[in-house]
């Protein structure tokens, strides 16, 4: 077993290999020249997909203007509205969703916190949006319709349903002030409704693909929206930027260097891992970003995810005995936002009095040491990414994380990072089947 630390201001990165899995420095070293090479590879601007590098230099690019402008129109948004709906699907909503699930209470719905963040365009489930709509008729609401393309059915269809519904609820005119556009900067069927309705609209810059769109108004009018600190997310983000650019020595690089390894040796899945329920979105933010960018030419680790320790009592006998498949990559967070210890019972009736005075993240932390080394006695190494608490400065931290390390990755990998052919297959044919002409 290997165990090895890397560090960037708060956040740590851990790797401890199971006993079958220990790598020969040379594999290191090989894996080490080729994670280099694919950084320079976004430096220099020379890989494939080097058109959709934008978001490499969107911490540094953004100016207060910008972010004052989202602010301002966040700020009017929240004061008209009890519901905010974000209407996108994949990269043009997973990411706002990830930060705001992250950070806000985790029953804001039942503590009437205005504005509740509530998501559509994502499912073309009729009773999903007939459920919506019911809370819609009864609170005073306005729409975020964020799509690049501007042409996504899922988010089109339920656009049309709801700026209907806008539009009768309000009347055309205060429908107008209650929607706003996020969309490319000059074409797509998106923009030229905003255009001619005079809504509100943001663009999502041609170099940066929708799941590496986060940083962008994308993500950051939604999560302004929901009351957060863009600012300090940008800021969080930039100086992970300024890590990651300027040393050949990181987190990042020894992320994807171990990924690769994992990789080479047959692991066929990287299960990303955490121990609270409010980072369930990250994850399917994660899964998105890396099953997008690398699966495909027949390649790539399948991402998925389990929160703990509530999967420990489903997924955790597969992960603990089934079939040798996996590595993971677990989010450890160090410190709550909040406090809370068992207290003393007198009769000790429960039996728990051996935890009295124990805060509950204490307790989650042993589930969490005892859950890693229960897995590498079963052949499950170990990749473990630490902040110090969930804020805006982490996420927008672990955000760039994520996003440069998946880059470096794909390269390594030897495909194109940033463009997903595969999605257009299921399109093909359901609008074939629907009669589109
Ligand atoms: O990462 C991507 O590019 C995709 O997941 C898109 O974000 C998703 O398909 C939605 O596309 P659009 O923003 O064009 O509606």
């Amino acid at each position: 077993m290997q165990h090895k630390s890397l560090k960037i201001k708060e956040m740590k990165l851990y790797i401890e290999y199971s006993n079958k899995d220990i790598p020969k420095s040379e594999d290191i070293k090989t894996l080490t020249a080729q994670a280099l090479q694919a950084k320079q590879t976004i430096i220099n601007r020379s890989g494939n997909g080097n058109d959709f590098l934008g978001w490499v230099d969107l911490p540094e690019q953004i100016t207060t203007q910008e972010l004052n402008d989202i602010n301002s129109v966040a700020k009017t948004l929240r004061k008209k509205s009890d519901v905010f709906v974000v209407a996108g699907i994949g990269g043009s909503y997973l990411g706002a969703r990830a930060v705001i699930e992250a950070l806000k209470n985790n029953f804001d719905y039942a503590l009437n916190t205005t504005p509740l963040v509530l998501y559509a365009g994502n499912t073309m489930c009729e009773d999903y949006l007939s459920d919506l709509m019911q809370v819609l008729d009864k609170r005073d609401y306005s729409l975020c319709v964020i799509s690049k393309s501007g042409t996504t059915t899922e988010t089109a269809v339920t656009f049309r349903i709801l700026r209907n519904h806008l539009e009768q609820k309000y009347g055309k005119q205060e429908a107008k002030q209650r929607i706003v556009a996020i969309t490319d900067k000059e074409k797509g069927i998106l923009k030229n409704i905003a255009d001619k309705e005079g809504y509100k609209t943001y663009v999502i810059p041609d170099n940066v693909g929708g799941r590496f769109s986060v940083l962008t108004p994308v993500g950051l009018l939604p999560i302004a929206v929901a009351g957060f600190d863009i600012t300090t997310l940008i800021n969080g983000a930039r100086q992970m930027r300024n890590e990651l650019i300027n040393h050949d020595t990181s987190i990042a690089l020894d992320y994807a260097i171990n990924r690769k390894y994992f990789y080479n040796i047959g692991k066929q899945i990287e299960l990303l891992v955490n121990y609270q329920p409010n980072l369930v979105y990250f994850n399917e933010w994660f899964k998105q970003l890396f099953g997008e960018s690398e699966g495909k030419d027949n390649k790539g680790l399948f991402p998925a995810s389990v929160s703990n320790t509530t999967d420990l009592h489903s997924m955790g006998q597969y992960i603990q005995q089934g079939k040798r498949l996996m590595f993971e990559t677990v989010l450890h967070v160090e410190n709550s936002n909040n406090h809370l210890s068992i207290p003393q019972q007198q009769d000790d009736d429960d039996k728990l009095n051996y935890l009295t005075n124990f805060s509950l993240t204490q307790i989650n932390h042993k589930a969490e040491e005892g859950t890693r080394m229960a897995h590498l006695d079963g052949d499950v190494s170990q990749i473990q990414l630490s902040i110090d608490k969930l804020d805006e400065e982490n996420l927008g931290a672990l955000i760039y994380f994520f996003e440069f390390s998946c880059a470096i990755s794909g390269y390594m990998l030897g495909i194109n990072p940033f463009d997903q052919p595969g999605v257009e297959f299921y399109k093909k044919n359901m609008f074939a089947l629907l009669g589109k002409k």
